[in-house]
């Protein structure tokens, strides 16, 4: 049997790249940037499987990849594939929950702590000399510990936020569609709330949610309204589930008092209006960048797709409804 063909959309970890290659032939786009539809309608003609890294798998891609069976993308979100249209072709959609959580958790907490003691603010500060004498009124910021944390979402990376805001000793509560068990709610000492006290009460509301129709704008005006004028917002999740209009409206009103964001409405593009605002804590969409969790993602990514071309059920099948034990 001839072997299968895989293209890589970005460079992947060599051990990962080996891991595939000792079972089919792999080619690979070398440059770490988005490529180009024609490049990749190109590339995807004749093969297999496809290794999708932060790609957009559309229908009309699908169009001209007559043999795709695999679409392995590297990422717990899969908000980048059609999947509906790959579970009309019969391909296997995966995607690698699990190992992204605790480095998007720590992320998450990073920007919250960020916002809290405005800790970009004070390395300016620092750095653009401003710093000529201590005074007892600079830099004032807010504690996390007593105050409550909102987490609207509460799957695998919500309640890895739950935990390290514990330790913080933070009031924790949550909305959300994936219910723990009340030995999980327990432990993580979590309360369920319904979504306006969630939105009323966050001192810190952080989002968890896949962006989905019914997460896309899940906050916009209406909720701002709700929240306190005191509260942040911290997004590790997907741009698009906050309306960012909305949001810079409301952090210019003092609608609420700052923001901590991965992810942006149009990024890599980032609203300059958002980039003025010195309690706002900005990063490039890099929850899962560190080096143990990149590696630990392609490998997963590597062994679904492997699984799924050798007739095996991927360990994390998305459209599970095309296996049929
Ligand atoms: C990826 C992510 O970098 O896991 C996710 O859902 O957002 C990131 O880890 C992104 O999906 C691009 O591959």
């Amino acid at each position: 049997m001839s072997r299968p063909s895989v293209f890589v959309t970005r460079p992947l970890p060599v051990e990962a790249v080996e891991r595939i290659a000792a079972e089919c032939n792999v080619t690979m786009h070398l440059e770490d940037e988005r490529l180009p539809f024609e490049q990749l309608v190109a590339a995807c003609h004749e093969v297999d499987a496809l290794v999708a890294s932060g790609t957009q798998v559309s229908a009309e891609l699908l169009e001209h990849a007559p043999h795709l069976r695999v679409v392995s993308t590297v990422g717990v979100g899969y908000d980048n594939i059609d999947v509906a249209a790959c579970t009309r072709r019969k391909i296997l959609v995966t995607h690698t929950p699990g190992v992204v959580t605790e480095a998007t958790a720590d992320l998450c907490f990073t920007l919250l702590l960020a916002v809290a003691r405005r800790i970009v603010e004070a390395n300016s500060y620092v750095h653009g000399g401003h710093w000529k004498h201590w005074q007892w009124g600079n830099m004032w910021g807010t504690n996390p510990s007593g105050k409550t944390l909102g987490i609207y979402g509460f799957g695998r990376i919500g309640q890895a936020v739950a935990r390290r805001a514990r330790g913080f000793s933070m009031r924790i509560i949550y909305h959300s569609k994936d219910l723990p068990s009340p030995e999980q709610e327990r432990e993580l000492g979590a309360q369920f709330v319904d979504r306006e006290t969630l939105l009323r009460e966050s001192d810190f509301l952080s989002l968890h949610v896949p962006l989905a129709p019914e997460t896309h704008h899940l906050i916009g005006s209406p909720e701002f309204a709700l929240m306190k004028s005191t509260a942040f917002l911290i997004n590790t999740s997907r741009g698009k589930v906050v309306e960012e209009a909305a949001l810079i409206a409301a952090l210019k009103s003092k609608r609420i008092a700052g923001a901590g964001l991965d992810v942006f409405e149009f990024e890599p593009q980032v609203h300059p209006d958002l980039l003025a605002m010195p309690n706002v804590v900005v990063s490039p969409h890099m929850g899962t960048a560190t080096r143990e969790t990149r590696l630990a993602m392609a490998m997963k990514t590597a062994e679904n797709l492997l699984a799924a071309l050798a007739g095996r059920r991927p360990p994390n099948l998305v459209n599970t409804e095309l296996w049929q034990d």
